[in-house]
């Protein structure tokens, strides 16, 4: 396996990629997310400035994350800070349970520590156990929780 940039040859997989894992939280969070037709998917990968990397085996695009370095000034209610920002990181369905993901999230650590950046932030929702048992395995831990009752 080996961690690169993604190139621009790498569009159709990404977009293939994306695409699966918005339709898996469609399908987990009906009320919160739709499914995106494929010109939408498209436009959020070129729209975006995230840094992506790409897992590739055997040749073929296994992997992805996206995620950006975020600096924010201090203000009289807040320290300033300096952390990575994991927007998502997936894996393809038959490469699954291979070690990809973590390479994938172990590369982020590593390019953390290079940025000077004092921790990594994600977001996860309580449906996903799959990513859930992949950040507690690799040391995550709960800052907050988004609740919500039906009325
Ligand atoms: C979450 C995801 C990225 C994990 O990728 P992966 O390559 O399968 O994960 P790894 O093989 O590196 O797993 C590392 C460890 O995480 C845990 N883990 C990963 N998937 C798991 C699962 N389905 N069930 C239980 N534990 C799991 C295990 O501890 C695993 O170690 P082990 O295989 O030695 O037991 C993948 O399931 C995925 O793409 N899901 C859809 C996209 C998504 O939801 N992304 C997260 C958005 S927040």
């Amino acid at each position: 396996m080996i961690i690169r940039p993604a190139i621009q040859d790498d569009e159709e997989a990404l977009v293939e990629l994306l695409g699966a894992v918005y339709s898996f939280h469609a399908r987990g969070l009906p009320a919160l997310y739709r499914e995106p037709g494929r010109d939408f998917v498209l436009e959020l990968l070129r729209r975006d400035n995230l840094r992506h990397m790409v897992a590739e085996v055997g040749g073929t695009v296994a992997g992805l994350v996206q995620y950006s370095l975020e600096c924010t000034e201090a203000t009289p209610l807040k320290p300033a800070r300096r952390f990575i920002a994991v927007a998502t990181v997936q894996v393809a369905p038959p490469r699954r349970r291979q070690g990809i993901g973590r390479a994938l999230m172990e590369h982020v650590h590593a390019w953390a520590r290079e940025q000077n950046a004092s921790h990594v932030e994600l977001n996860v929702y309580e449906f996903n156990e799959p990513a859930l048992r992949l950040y507690e395995e690799l040391g995550y831990t709960t800052v907050s929780r988004m609740l919500k009752r039906e009325v």
